[in-house]
């Protein structure tokens, strides 16, 4: 089931976002949590550092597994997600580096290295999953047409979601990679709470399909209509199409 949550503002977006992230955090000292990249979740990172500079809240003990990665992207590369992971976050709280866990997009074998992440995942339950979502209603890279069933796996893009991200790569789409891996979206529904983030116009439509539209491939973030434990938070724009 989807609980909606209608912010005026990004910042207020991320704020709420914080208060879920929090409850965990203060309440699980051992928890795992589910991390996404884009610029969505980057004020939500930014509380949790606030809060840990404050002394509030630590990450000592916490385990992180993160939802996806460029193929071939050399991880110091400044738009791999392992740099935008320990430059927006890991480098500023204290979690253990080695319990931070993001999908290798350079595996000599990423079949198997796919495997091996969704078995880490089964082993490993998800408390609480951060998300944001594509224009085209894609969760982490689960683009339109990926079956529900999907565990971690490799993904061939969409020009939509390259060109998307060509805005991190000089604004040019031939420098943005072609693959990525991603969790599957049966593995984001094994997360035990999913708390998605959309900001901005660009959003609205694919949240209106995710929030009332037929649960179909189509619009993979559909398929959280049924999971029992999803709380959407919107901006403004993004919430446009929906009732409050
Ligand atoms: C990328 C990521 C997704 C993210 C989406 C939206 O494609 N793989 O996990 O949700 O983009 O990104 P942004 O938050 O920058 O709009």
């Amino acid at each position: 089931m989807i609980v909606l949550k209608h912010a005026k503002t990004y910042e207020e977006m991320s704020k709420i976002a914080y208060s879920f992230v929090k409850e965990v955090v203060t309440t699980s000292p051992n928890a795992t949590l589910g991390l996404a990249t884009g610029s969505t979740p980057i004020g939500l990172y930014k509380e949790m550092i606030k809060d840990y500079q404050a002394g509030v809240v630590s990450y000592k003990n916490m385990l992180s597994i993160n939802l996806d990665e460029y193929v071939g992207l050399p991880v110091e590369h400044p738009e791999s997600y392992r740099s935008f992971m320990n430059n927006n976050l890991f480098n500023h709280i204290d979690i253990d580096k080695a319990n931070t866990n993001v999908p290798n997009g350079l595996a000599e074998d990423i079949e198997k290295a796919c495997k091996d992440y969704s078995a880490f995942i089964a082993s490993h339950p998800i408390d609480i999953q951060i998300l944001g979502i594509g224009g085209n209603g894609h969760i982490a890279f689960n683009e339109p047409g990926t079956p529900f069933d999907a565990i971690t796996h490799l993904v061939e893009l969409k020009e939509k979601t390259r060109q998307d991200n060509a805005r991190f790569f000089d604004g040019d789409i031939n420098k943005v990679p072609t693959h990525a891996v991603t969790m599957g979206l049966k593995d984001i529904m094994s997360a035990k709470q999913i708390i998605l983030l959309a900001s901005g116009a660009g959003k609205a439509e694919a949240v209106r399909d995710m929030v009332y539209g037929k649960m179909s491939p189509e619009c993979p973030a559909s398929i959280l209509q049924s999971h029992p434990n999803v709380i959407v938070i919107v901006d403004e724009a993004a919430g446009y199409y929906l009732k409050a």
